[in-house]
């Protein structure tokens, strides 16, 4: 598995490529990354993936600061399940424009996760604008379990014409329900065991007001529920873990 760090080495190694699936991640793998790994081999001829803790899609410091790191291992799991290569790009070689060029969408992002994490999205679009462009692959992979983010990057290389096809896959649950993400690994035993509840709300038919209620007495600070076409979705806070999920309705 080669290693790039440079913009320059990733379009080097590219040209040699027909036929290219990338996953980007900000690392702290789990088994949900590595069925993104998976598919892309099996649609692919060769498979790239960046680790990336970007910097401007966090709005809290503190978030940044707290978010899982583990390279080594990350690395190790990556060529274990067969990728090619790995971009782990430092933040100067990103933003040598120091962020003065941004995408911004101004609808769809400003909801859910938008309303409460200004900004967010803006890194999101800007960094994997910024990923397509230097990768140039002819797929990339990315999971419904951050539905809004994977429906805003669909739709901004549906207008701005890219030729990247952006892939769903299904998100990845742990036997309890709870869906796979890095930041499970914030959680302590204890609001480990409380975290399924969340996916369990996903799926109550009572009244939406009464399931808050009951995820707060769980101990749970809700920031949304609500539905949008066709899917429920939800994000709230155990401790200072920020957990979110959807589920089709
Ligand atoms: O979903 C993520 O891990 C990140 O938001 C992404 C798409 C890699 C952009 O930093």
């Amino acid at each position: 598995m080669k290693l790039l760090k440079r913009v320059s080495e990733v379009k080097a190694w590219r040209q040699l490529s027909n036929s290219l699936g990338f996953v980007p991640t900000m690392g702290a793998l789990h088994d949900g990354h590595l069925s993104l790994v998976e598919k892309s081999k099996s649609q692919n001829e060769q498979t790239l993936a960046s680790i990336f803790v970007n910097p401007t899609q966090f709005n809290d410091p503190k978030d940044l600061q707290n978010y899982p790191r583990d390279i080594e291992a990350d690395c190790a799991l990556l060529n274990k399940a067969g990728v090619d290569a790995v971009f782990l790009p430092e933040a100067d070689e990103i933003y040598q424009d120091k962020y003065r060029y941004r995408i911004s969408e101004s609808e769809f992002s400003k909801i859910l996760c938008g309303a409460f994490r200004p900004g967010h999205f803006d890194g999101v679009l800007t960094v994997v604008m910024k990923l397509l462009n230097i990768v140039q692959p002819h797929r990339c992979y990315m999971g419904e379990k951050d539905y809004q983010q994977l429906q805003l990057v669909k739709d901004m290389a549906a207008t701005f014409f890219m030729s990247t096809d952006i892939v769903p896959c299904p998100t990845l649950r742990e036997p309890d329900g709870l869906a796979m993400s890095s930041r499970n690994r914030l959680l302590s035993a204890d609001q480990r065991e409380r975290a399924p509840r969340l996916y369990q709300a996903l799926r109550r038919s009572d009244p939406i007001p009464t399931v808050v209620q009951d995820l707060e007495t769980f101990g749970f600070k809700v920031e949304y529920l609500e539905e949008h076409f066709g899917r429920r979705f939800v994000a709230a806070k155990l401790g200072h873990v920020r957990l979110i999920d959807n589920v089709e309705i």
